[in-house]
């Protein structure tokens, strides 16, 4: 970690999400190696770093689907390493995956309300009047934020790839996250739907914060206020968007290992 490092990881009381120290194996592989990261709430960070680098383990790590194999993980003060992945949904983390989780067949506002009524719990029992009514509405908001009113009723196969993201999108918006870990939105879109995509991200409410892993640096620099570096599984850098774009190591790694 470099001399920047500080300002960044320094020990956060009132931080969203804290990693102290994190380690996770897969047998005698260690993708992840003594993590430390802490992200403020409401603060949008990128993770960048090499095919490998470990950021998607990062990821299982926070949201439990791989717990880690030692070290910790703070969500707004509170120790969540061993919780399963719905204790860690129910206080508000969200995540998107590298590769779709959709329901093809039904359409966007089917999805978008099934994600909704997922995470609701007893809030919207369909016992409750009016429950599906404000059920419908939350999707209907939903699909609004990440521009897909247009194609609402559509079922989400016949949908371009980049609306089939945005969809991904307004599923990790259900409910009341407070913390999004974007894996790769970007990928595979065209220079419309990326721009669509950042759109999206820097319109999303300021009290949600987010992790988005990313390899094109212009999405990534423009929709987050920090970045950290992973290389190995490993902390590289971090720092602010500007200072990581103009560093020499950094350049070197990751800009010059051939990226797509
Ligand atoms: N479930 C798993 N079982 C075994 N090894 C794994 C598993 N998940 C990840 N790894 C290994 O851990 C290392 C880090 O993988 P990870 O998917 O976190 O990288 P990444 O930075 O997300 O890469 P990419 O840019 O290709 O998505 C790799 O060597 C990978 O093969
Ligand atoms: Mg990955």
């Amino acid at each position: 970690m470099d001399s920047a490092a500080p300002r960044f990881s320094a020990v956060g009381a009132g931080a969203a999400l804290e990693l102290r120290g994190v380690t996770r194996l897969f047998g005698a592989l260690a993708a992840l190696t003594d993590v430390t990261i802490t992200v403020r709430p409401g603060e949008r960070r990128a993770v960048l770093g090499s095919n490998g680098a470990g950021k998607t383990t990062l990821f299982n790590c926070v949201t439990g689907d791989f717990p880690p194999s030692s070290g910790t993980i703070r969500f707004f003060g509170e120790d969540i390493t061993h919780f399963p992945p719905y204790e860690r949904i129910r206080r508000g983390l969200r995540r998107t995956y590298q590769i779709s989780a959709l329901f093809p067949g039904l359409t966007v506002r089917d999805n978008v309300y099934l994600a909704c009524r997922g995470v609701s719990r007893g809030r919207f029992s369909p016992l409750r009047p009016g429950a599906n009514d404000a059920l419908m509405h939350a999707a209907e908001a939903l699909i609004q934020a990440v521009h897909l009113t247009p194609v609402r009723e559509q079922r989400v196969a016949e949908l371009a790839h980049g609306q089939q993201r945005q969809l991904e999108i307004a599923l990790a918006l259900a409910g009341a996250p407070r913390f999004i870990l974007f894996d790769e939105p970007a990928a595979g879109l065209s220079p419309t739907e990326r721009r669509e995509l950042i759109d999206i991200l820097t319109s999303l409410p300021a009290h949600i914060g987010y992790i988005i892993i990313e390899h094109d640096m212009d999405v990534a620099l423009r929709v987050v206020e920090s970045v950290t570096m992973m290389h190995n599984g490993r902390v590289f850098k971090e720092g602010l968007p500007h200072e990581i774009e103009a560093d020499p190591e950094v350049q070197e790694l990751y800009l010059g290992a051939g990226h797509e």
